[in-house]
């Protein structure tokens, strides 16, 4: 396996994905920054990765002295300029083409020269976000899934300019964190999302031509083997970013119809049900 050139790593946008990404991060030997721009947002993340290291202790997945380091090595920042020495940026901010390029735009002029950036996006073109600097050589996707800290597979994405070295840096780095990175090219969604929009769509069709409800439909594709049915996975994701993600798709591929979002996931977002992050999605949660 090759040596990961890289020591410190920097993510930013401390939400679900960004906390999971950091604490593997940290878990794994490294030096984490956590970057958001709300410090409530990061003194919450900082509370819950602890409490989830914690977990993994208990459950004897994680020693003792693995999560006393790894809480060690992470810390947080509400300043962008912090990333001003770190040899790897994560970014995982919310799936917004806008938001993405213009924070690359500015970590462009932040960041070390030979820094690689790489994207935690669900559905983006990796190339247009490396369009936003100057380092579309040292670019990349680092496509992580939810839960960030239990799921094992990375889809590791090149862009038409991303260098082999850089490539095979990442490749190395995701073992290093005791996941399966999986090579893929930038086409919308990569594979895993694009493979998945079907299972979500015609669920939601079904459930809207009330031909099954959220809780048959669940339990028949748990009943074959899926950890998780349709609707139970879009509460665990985030019923936003399911949606954000669906419409990205639907316009990455000029409006083929088989990407068309339903009504049902816009009333979920507009609703404020956006799953188990907000206590209500298809189902109620406690706190
Ligand atoms: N630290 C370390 N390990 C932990 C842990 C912690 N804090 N919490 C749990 N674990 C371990 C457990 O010990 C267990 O390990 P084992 O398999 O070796 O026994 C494993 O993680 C599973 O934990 P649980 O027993 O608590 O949970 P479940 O067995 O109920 O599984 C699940 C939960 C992993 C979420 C499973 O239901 C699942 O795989 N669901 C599907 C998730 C999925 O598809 N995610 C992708 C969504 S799409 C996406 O993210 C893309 C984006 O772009 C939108």
């Amino acid at each position: 396996m090759n040596a990961v050139p890289w020591q410190r790593v920097a993510v930013t946008g401390a939400g679900t994905m960004g906390r999971g990404i950091a604490q593997s991060i940290a878990l794994a030997g490294y030096k984490v920054i956590l970057h958001d721009v709300s410090t409530e947002a990061l003194k919450q993340s900082l509370k819950q990765i602890h409490r989830s290291i914690d977990k993994g202790v208990a459950l004897e997945k994680v020693s003792e002295s693995q999560a006393d380091l790894a809480k060690a090595a992470l810390s947080v920042t509400t300043e962008l300029e912090a990333f001003d020495a770190v040899d790897l940026v994560i970014e995982a901010v919310p799936e917004d083409k806008e938001i993405k390029k213009d924070l690359f735009a500015r970590l462009d002029k932040i960041a070390r020269e030979d820094a690689v950036f790489a994207s935690n996006t669900s559905s983006l073109s990796i190339n247009v976000l490396a369009g936003t600097t100057q380092r579309a050589a040292r670019f990349l996707g680092l496509h992580f899934f939810n839960p960030p800290h239990i799921m094992k597979l990375v889809e590791v994405i090149r862009a038409d300019d991303t260098g082999d070295e850089v490539v095979e840096s990442a490749t190395a780095f995701v073992k290093s964190l005791q996941k399966i990175p999986v090579h893929c090219k930038d086409t919308p969604a990569f594979i895993v999302n694009r493979v998945a929009r079907p299972y979500y769509g015609e669920a939601f069709r079904m459930l809207g031509e009330g031909q099954a409800t959220i809780e048959t439909i669940d339990s028949l594709m748990r009943s074959i083997g899926f950890p998780m049915g349709p609707f139970e996975l879009v509460d665990l994701v985030g019923c936003d970013v399911n949606y954000a993600v669906t419409q990205s798709v639907y316009d990455a591929y000029f409006h083929d119809p088989k990407y068309r979002p339903h009504p049902i996931q816009r009333r979920m977002v507009e609703s404020g049900r956006l799953g188990r992050k907000t206590g209500r999605g298809f189902y109620k949660y406690g706190k």
